[in-house]
């Protein structure tokens, strides 16, 4: 093929440049031309490119690996997976299968969790919204209901009225676990005596039981010791609620918030050194129920892992569109993926392999999105050899908040498919299309060009 004229230009060479790793990051990038057995050209030849491919045997092997974790620590284990992490049905149905319950945010995720058949008892509804109807619903169904705060209490209160029978809640808790900046919006803060003044009033109002607590401190936590001052407080919580107010507590939900083996903006050590295994946290959380409960007392304990679970089963291929050159020399390439996909690229950095093989003078490149937006930028300072047209690259760890947090902006999402433990492949989600965009919208005749289809 014959090769486009560019104007020659000198730059400074980076190759070989070793990190305290005694590894150049130009050698560590890879190729991958399969995911899981399937080829990633027969992938994009199919379902087109950019393409969400995930992997059903890492799904399945993550979540076996926490449960056992757990659950080989303490009795009285259950897992609720946080939709909001990935609410594709076919990630949530084979979460399902492995044992885990629902964790849901909001009346959508509620909506979709029941249309997928699972139970409103094997639903977890937290979320700071919750509208009345969605409440009422979730009591009918016996769904268990963390408050965020006071003015659901109240709606609590009157649906109890409504219904003429008591309710079981538990309650959010925010306190510091040495995470910081603290989650302190979502819940009731401990420390201040806020909760207490919760359970006062739930007591109070004597139409609400209070039976559970929960707390979720944060995302990506990397101290394993996080967990055992969580623990650690809400026990001691627990135990003067059931002192003061005559309340059992009989589950404490201590959140998600796990790290994936992904790397944070700013961290420098790679992760599989910078991050603890999920059996150091299990050890350490189990060791502070351990330590905080009394002799025969095990309250079920709740897991709403999200990333931890899903992330690195989730890629995204994405394709060089162009390449040019900057003003200031700089190498850059276009790719048929950014922002609109990932936008998880502001905080983490991802892997970045290539579909081939390709030879020449790596250089420090930067990944432009196809979005006609500035802000648009996959990655920058990335080593790159010079890339052709055409050369897929496969983004990885992707599998948490990408796929729900994508948006619908300036070009359509992709289609996702998942490789299945044999290495078939299934469509999980159809490319979306024009339909999809002007489905919801009414254009009032007047309004209407003549010229249109
Ligand atoms: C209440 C709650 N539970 C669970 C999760 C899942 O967190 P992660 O993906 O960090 O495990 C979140 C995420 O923010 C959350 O808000």
């Amino acid at each position: 093929m014959k090769r486009p004229y560019e104007k020659p230009i000198i730059n400074k060479l980076h190759t070989g440049l070793m990190n305290k790793f005694g590894r150049s990051p130009a050698y560590a990038r890879k190729v991958r031309s399969e995911i899981d057995g399937a080829s990633i050209d027969s992938l994009v030849e199919k379902y087109g490119s950019p393409l969400f491919v995930y992997s059903e045997r890492c799904l399945r092997q993550k979540h076996r690996q926490m449960h056992t974790a757990f659950s080989t620590r303490y009795p009285n284990v259950v897992m609720g997976w946080s939709y909001k992490t990935n609410y594709l049905s076919a990630i949530c149905a084979i979460m399902h299968q492995q044992g885990s319950i629902a964790e849901v945010v909001s009346e959508m995720e509620y909506q979709k969790a029941r249309a997928a058949g699972i139970p409103g008892e094997k639903i977890i509804f937290n979320g700071p919204h919750k509208s009345l109807a969605a409440l009422e619903k979730a009591v009918k169904e016996g769904a268990i209901i963390n408050v965020d705060h006071l003015d659901e209490i109240y709606d609590l209160e009157q649906i109890t009225q409504k219904l003429k029978r008591k309710i079981h809640i538990g309650i959010r808790l925010n306190l510091d676990a040495g995470i910081y900046p603290q989650w302190s919006r979502f819940g009731f803060n401990l420390e201040t005596g806020q909760a207490l003044d919760a359970v006062k009033r739930i007591k109070q109002g004597g139409k609400l039981i209070l039976n559970g607590l929960h707390c979720h401190i944060g995302t990506f936590i990397m101290e394993t010791s996080a967990y055992a001052k969580e623990i650690e407080k809400m026990v001691g919580f627990a135990y003067e609620v059931e002192k003061t107010f005559d309340f059992s507590i009989e589950y404490l939900d201590i959140g998600g918030g796990f790290p994936s083996k992904s790397r944070l903006k700013g961290v420098y050590l790679p992760p599989e050194v910078a991050l603890p295994s999920i059996d150091e946290y299990a050890e350490a959380i189990t060791h502070a129920l351990s330590k905080a409960l009394r002799p025969g007392d095990f309250p079920k304990l709740i897991l709403e892992s999200g990333r931890a679970l899903v992330d690195e089963a989730g890629y995204l291929i994405t394709s060089v569109v162009a390449s040019k050159r900057l003003a200031d020399g700089t190498r850059a390439y276009v790719a048929d993926a950014g922002l609109n996909l990932l936008f998880t690229s502001f905080w983490y950095k991802f892997n970045i392999e290539m579909d081939r093989e390709v030879g020449g003078i790596n250089e420090h490149s930067v990944i432009y999105g196809p979005l006609c937006m500035n802000i648009d930028i996959l990655d920058e300072g990335v080593l790159l050899p010079p890339l052709t047209r055409g050369t897929r690259l496969i983004i990885s760890p992707v599998g948490a908040y990408s796929q729900t947090q994508s948006m619908q902006f300036i070009e359509y999402r992709p289609a996702a498919v998942l490789v299945g433990e044999k290495g078939e492949v299934d469509l999980i989600r159809e490319a979306e299309d024009l339909t999809d965009i002007n489905r919801r919208e009414k254009l009032p005749k007047r309004l209407a060009l003549s010229s249109a289809k």
